[in-house]
Formats: structure tokens, C-alpha cells, sequence
């Protein structure tokens, strides 16, 4: 999706729906850049289920162009289907890594492979399995003068799905998040909580076969966010889908992730690889057991050993 191409569908999309932007509404360039950004990585929607997406790392450094080196000498497997944590301390590298895992930046050394599950094969970044992606930030990010069934609807809509298909899968997908009865209310007529089940659904609604997170219930209370996770674990149970998600949590990383990595301050190594020992099936009492505990604690003292 060509910036130009983006900046045309703002206009229609503007002129269209000029009659629901209120008045404190404003979206500047970097909304439209951040809010749309999973864009390129959208094709055509996989009507039949595949299984997730596998994804290989293999010595990717990134340095910016100020001399800063985010990351040095990462090498990660994630299996299809599998739901990984990434924690680390802030400004280590965490949000470079997910960039680059969906093709949203470059490495200067290394490469990142996504994994088709079926026979192993490896597709370079550029050669079609990106289509599969999802990514979500920490701000949901919706376009203010659309409801939450067209902000849902957008991405099959910039792929050309005709719109009943289109709005039939984004109403299921809004189902899913449980915001059944919000279809049709603007961004400022939710709470934050909302406006996170529908950037979710969002992404939902492509059926990514690898759901990319960046801290995306960092700003949440904590039962809200609590409820998303219990939400996206059961989510993620039922779709089949590869998910990386990024948190500050070891209680969050615990509850969700099969598998959690632990990175150093910059430049980020992997400096823990666990594999969480609790049951596949986890309901929100979990949370209160010893178990939960035991495993928040692992994860807990790897940051702090390796915080500076
Ligand atoms: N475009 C850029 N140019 C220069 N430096 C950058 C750029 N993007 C990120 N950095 C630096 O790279 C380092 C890693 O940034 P990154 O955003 O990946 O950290 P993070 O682990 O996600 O942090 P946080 O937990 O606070 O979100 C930081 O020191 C950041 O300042
Ligand atoms: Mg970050």
C-alpha cells in the first residue's frame, strides 16, 4: 500500500464521514501512519484455516542510524502456534525485535524468516507470508469518525472485500472481543478498555496466522486488562494462530504465554528462554495459585538479574 494510495483513501474516507467527526476529533499524520500501519502486510483473507505461522531469527543486529545498538547477536525459534512473551527492560529492544519480525524494518545483520508449518519451508520477508500479520500497538489507534464496525471493517475493505462479506467477518470478529453491542459507536463513546477490543478485533478480523503485540494493554486498570488477557488467551486457543507479545508483566507474561524470553538492556540478548510449567488450560483463578507464583517469581528475578 503506497503512501499516495493511503493519502487518496483518507480524503474519500474523510468527505464520506465528515458528518460523524466531532469536534475535538483530530488524527495528524502520525495517527494515520501508526493507526494503518499493519496495512501493508494485508492480502486477501485465508477463508480455510491454516495453522500459525513458525518464525526464525538467526543473528539479527540492528543499529540506528545515531549509533544506538538496539539488538546484537538474536537467534529465536517460535514454533507455528505457539504463544511466546517477550519481556525485557524498557528501551532494551523489544519493539525493534517485533518490527522486525513483521517486516516493518530492516536488520543490518541476520535474518527473519516466518516458518509455513506444513513442510518447513522458510519465506524471507517479501516473498507473500507476511500477508498473514497482524500487529497491535499500545494505543488502539481507530480512525475517530468511523464506528467500531468500519474502524473493525477497514482492513478487508483497503483489500477490495465486497462489503457484505467484509462486515459479516468484522461483526463476528467484534463478537469475538466481546463488544457485540458497541458495533456501532464512535472512539469517544468508549472507554479504553473498548477501544482495545476493537483495535484487537481489528486485527482479528484478517484471521492473522501470526498476531504481532506490543504492550497493547500497558495503559489499562488492572481488571480491564486482566479480562483482555483471560479474553486473548481464550482467543488464541481457539484460532490456531502464532502470537508474540511484548509486556513489562511478569503476571501477564505467566497467565498468556506458553513460553516467555527475557532480553538484556540494549543491545538485547536473549538472556532467559522458559518455558512456563503451568496447565494449557487457564482460567483467571490460575492467577491465585502457587503455581501462578512460582512462575510470576522465575520470570521476575531473570529481569532483575539482568536490569541495570
Ligand atoms: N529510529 C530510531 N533511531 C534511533 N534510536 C532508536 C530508534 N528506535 C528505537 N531506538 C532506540 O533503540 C532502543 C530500543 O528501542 P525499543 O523501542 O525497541 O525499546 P523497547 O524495549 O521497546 O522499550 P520500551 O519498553 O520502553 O517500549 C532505545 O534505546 C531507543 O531509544
Ligand atoms: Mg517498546
Amino acid at each position: 500500500m503506497s503512501e499516495r494510495l493511503l493519502k487518496r483513501f483518507d480524503r474519500t474516507d474523510r468527505a464520506r464521514n465528515e458528518q460523524h467527526v466531532t469536534p475535538k476529533a483530530h488524527f495528524s499524520m502520525k495517527d494515520h501512519a501508526l493507526g494503518l500501519t499493519m496495512l501493508p502486510m494485508l492480502q486477501k483473507p485465508s477463508h480455510h484455516r491454516e495453522s500459525g505461522l513458525g518464525v526464525r531469527i538467526e543473528g539479527v543486529r540492528r543499529q540506528f542510524e545515531n549509533g544506538v545498538v538496539a539488538l546484537d547477536g538474536i537467534d529465536l525459534n517460535v514454533a507455528s502456534g505457539e504463544f511466546l512473551a517477550i519481556l525485557g527492560p524498557s528501551g532494551c529492544g523489544k519493539s525493534t525485535l517485533l518490527r522486525l519480525i513483521a517486516g516493518l524494518d530492516k536488520p543490518q545483520g541476520g535474518n527473519v524468516f516466518t516458518m509455513e508449518a506444513s513442510h518447513g519451508r522458510a519465506d524471507r520477508h517479501g516473498l507473500g507470508t507476511r500477508a498473514d500479520i497482524a500487529y497491535v500497538f499500545q494505543d488502539a489507534h481507530l480512525l475517530p469518525w468511523r464506528n467500531v464496525l468500519a474502524n473493525v471493517a477497514l482492513p478487508l475493505e483497503l483489500m477490495g472485500i465486497e462489503r457484505k462479506v467484509r462486515e459479516e467477518s468484522a461483526l463476528r470478529a467484534i463478537e469475538q472481543v466481546g463488544l457485540g453491542d458497541a458495533a456501532d459507536r464512535y472512539p469517544n463513546q468508549l472507554s479504553g478498555g473498548m477501544r482495545m477490543r476493537a483495535s484487537l478485533a481489528r486485527a482479528l478480523v484478517t484471521e492473522p496466522r501470526l498476531l504481532l503485540m506490543d504492550e497493547p494493554f500497558a495503559a489499562l486498570d488492572e481488571i480491564t486488562r486482566q479480562r483482555l488477557d483471560d479474553q486473548l488467551r481464550a482467543l488464541w486457543a481457539a484460532l490456531n494462530m502464532t502470537v508474540i507479545f511484548v509486556t513489562h508483566s511478569t503476571i501477564e507474561a505467566a497467565f498468556l504465554a506458553q513460553r516467555a524470553i527475557v532480553l538484556s538492556s540494549r543491545p538485547a540478548r536473549i538472556v532467559e528462554d522458559y518455558t512456563l510449567n503451568l496447565p494449557a488450560e487457564r482460567t483467571g483463578s490460575i492467577r491465585s495459585s502457587p503455581a501462578f507464583a512460582r512462575e510470576t517469581r522465575v520470570l521476575y528475578q531473570a529481569l532483575e538479574r539482568n536490569e541495570v
